[in-house]
């Protein structure tokens, strides 16, 4: 088992690559602390996990408010002593053009999409530091890296996950904790629910493997990260994008 005994927090962990995510920790012998708004979801799949033989909690969290994060991590520490590994997860979609979007709208998807990994990453190198260490790994994604048409504030929120994410691995990389991200390219989640059919083909027919990506194909590159086999790894940022962005 590759995380025996470590503890990991999963924000947006109730569903598409947070829920593999879930699924993939405890089957290699983490306690997974499951953070999403979803309280019947969320503790459906934490007893889910249980009567499997794992160990699994569930917090109900909102990860743009801050109240919410550090109770999380207080849960985690109360139930389990110690926190070793925070998957920020959690996003939203956006979909229009810049001079469409709103103010709200903006600020809404900031909220989650980049405030919402700074404070699950503030507050996880505050307890990881106790510790002695840990290991981070953010969720940006291939569009914090190159633009797409019709794409504002999610585009900003994951570049600035993607500069974040290697400016606090050069931070703390003296202290024992690890700060990476997955770039997921176009994976088959909810999130693409609302994405038009004729969009998602012309999508799909840019990616080098012509296919979406699996859930499951993102949560075994975290669990790399997530585990003493990346001891050297940080501050990378791990496409997993079917050759999207090497073209
Ligand atoms: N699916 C893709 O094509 C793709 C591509 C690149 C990046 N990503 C990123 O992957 C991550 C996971 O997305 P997914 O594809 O599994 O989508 P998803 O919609 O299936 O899952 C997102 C999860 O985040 C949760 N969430 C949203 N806002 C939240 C909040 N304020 N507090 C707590 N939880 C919240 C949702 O409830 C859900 O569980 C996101 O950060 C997303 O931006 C996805």
């Amino acid at each position: 088992m590759r995380l025996k005994d470590k503890v990991a927090i999963i924000t947006g962990g109730t569903f598409g690559i947070g829920e593999s995510t879930v699924r993939l920790f405890a089957r290699e012998g983490a306690k997974v602390v499951i953070a999403a708004r979803s309280v019947d979801k969320g503790t459906k799949l934490a007893n889910e996990i249980k009567e499997e033989g794992g160990e699994a909690l569930f917090v109900r969290t909102d990860v743009s408010k801050e109240e919410d994060v550090i109770n999380l991590v207080k849960q985690t520490v109360d139930t389990y002593g110690k926190l070793d590994i925070m998957f920020a997860n959690a996003g939203i979609g956006d979909m229009q053009d810049l001079a469409d979007c709103t103010l709200e709208e903006w600020n809404r998807t900031i909220s989650v999409d980049l405030t919402g990994v700074f404070l699950c990453n503030k507050h996880a190198i505050q307890e990881m530091e106790k510790n002695g260490g840990g290991s981070i790994i953010n969720c940006a994604s291939i569009l914090g890296h190159v633009g797409q048409v019709s794409v504002s504030a999610y585009a900003a929120a994951k570049g600035g996950v993607v500069n974040m994410t290697r400016a606090a691995a050069v931070t703390y990389a003296n202290r024992g904790i690890r700060v990476n991200a997955v770039c997921p390219g176009y994976i088959d989640t909810p999130i693409l629910d609302d994405t038009p059919k004729e969009v998602l083909d012309s999508l799909v027919s840019m990616v080098p493997a012509k296919r979406l990506g699996k859930p499951e194909e993102v949560a075994n590159c975290v669990l790399f990260l997530a585990s003493d086999e990346s001891s050297f790894v940080t501050g990378a940022n791990l496409l997993v994008d079917g050759g999207y962005t090497a073209q």
